[in-house]
């Protein structure tokens, strides 16, 4: 049998979202937070977990973990989802959208977080990518899509956005909210590091959608997104998410690391120092040009033969992402703000593999 005759054309055209397994002291790859939980927040949050019946089914519903996120968010529970990382809202926002040359497709700027226009191609959208400009900013008329009738039913802005580091110009995000007749997802995953927000436009504008993670303040592996829009939307989202999508772990977790918001503040303020001084030491380094970032990582340019110096840092126990694609970034990498260590041990590996490759 053919097994590949009965998969559909637009999953047999991609490739799966490729993650680097190498076993790495340094892993600076990810975008995640390099800090643990002090022993006295994990010994609270583990106790949290010995009260859940794990014979039961999770709250289909997740109310108390949306509770305290409707307090946090300042949002009513009836605009919040909860989901298995954003990724899982991505997808459920995709599979509620229409397809099928009824609409106007998805938008993209690029470069920009991959899992967009994987997910959309994967589920028969039409994805039009338009590039970033020349400081990784919208680019002039942006917004003029849904001006001249072109009508995407749904534009992804990431905010800061990944893999470039910087928040868009808010005027130009507000031409596009105020322009756009479908859906805008801001997408805030690292929101925390650039202390930038929509979040108060979200009650009053039907189309915004925004997009939160637990993954990049320190919880990437109980896997917990949030996704904040209007109710009817909301009503349509529960029509498509699994029943019982969020894991009761994950739930009873996620309720009691809100207790811990300070200890997590504490960790956002560390990450942007330690952003400012990699940003800074990067700079002085001859050959290596870096963007500036609002986020917890940094995007630079790299003047020497780029699978040298992956494997170079590689071989120094160092791990960060390393891009192929657009042609925007061949020359690029991304490296997530580490601890001071880490930052320490990736300058000096940086330095020392340059040093071999001039
Ligand atoms: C902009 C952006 N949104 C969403 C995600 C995915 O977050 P989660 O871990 O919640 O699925 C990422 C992860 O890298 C990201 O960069």
């Amino acid at each position: 049998m053919d097994v590949r005759a009965l998969i559909k054309k637009e999953v047999l055209g991609q490739k799966a979202y490729a993650v680097d397994l190498s076993d790495c002291p340094v892993k600076l790859d990810a975008n995640e937070n390099p800090h643990r939980l002090s022993p006295a927040a994990a010994t609270v949050l583990h106790d949290a977990l010995r009260d859940v019946a794990l014979n039961r089914y999770p709250d289909p519903e997740a109310r108390t973990l949306r509770d305290r996120l409707s307090a946090l968010y300042g949002v009513p529970r009836e605009m919040i989802l909860a989901g298995n990382g954003s990724d899982e809202l991505i997808q459920i926002l995709l599979a509620v959208l229409r397809t099928g040359g009824e609409g106007g497709g998805v938008l993209l700027p690029v470069p920009t977080f991959a899992m967009y226009g994987i997910t959309a191609v994967n589920m028969g959208h039409r994805v039009t990518e338009v590039p970033l400009d020349g400081d990784f900013d919208l680019p002039d008329g942006f917004a003029g899509r849904w001006v001249k009738g072109e009508n995407p039913d749904i534009v992804f802005l990431a905010y800061p956005n990944n893999p470039t580091g910087n928040c868009f110009s808010r005027g130009k995000m507000e031409e596009i909210l105020d322009a756009a007749k479908g859906f805008v997802v801001v997408d805030e995953a690292y929101g925390p590091f650039s202390g930038k927000t929509f979040l108060p436009e979200v009650e009053r504008r039907e189309n915004l959608i925004i997009l939160r993670t637990f993954s990049k303040v320190g919880f990437a592996a109980i896997r917990l997104g949030v996704l904040i829009g209007s109710p009817v939307l909301l009503g349509e989202l529960n029509k498509v998410r699994l029943p019982y999508n969020l894991n009761a772990l994950t739930q009873a977790m996620g309720v009691r690391l809100l207790d811990h918001g300070e200890e997590l503040d504490r960790q956002v303020l560390a990450i942007v120092k330690g952003r400012e001084e990699l940003f800074r030491e990067l700079q002085k380094m001859e050959g290596i040009r870096p963007f500036p970032s609002d986020a917890n990582f940094i995007l630079f340019r790299c003047a020497y033969d780029k699978d040298r110096v992956y494997k170079g840092l590689l071989e120094r126990g160092v791990l960060v992402k390393s891009f192929a694609s657009p042609p925007v970034l061949r020359d690029c990498f991304r490296v997530s703000v580490g601890t001071e260590e880490e930052n320490r041990a990736f300058v000096a590996a940086l330095h020392d593999v340059v040093g071999t490759c001039r």
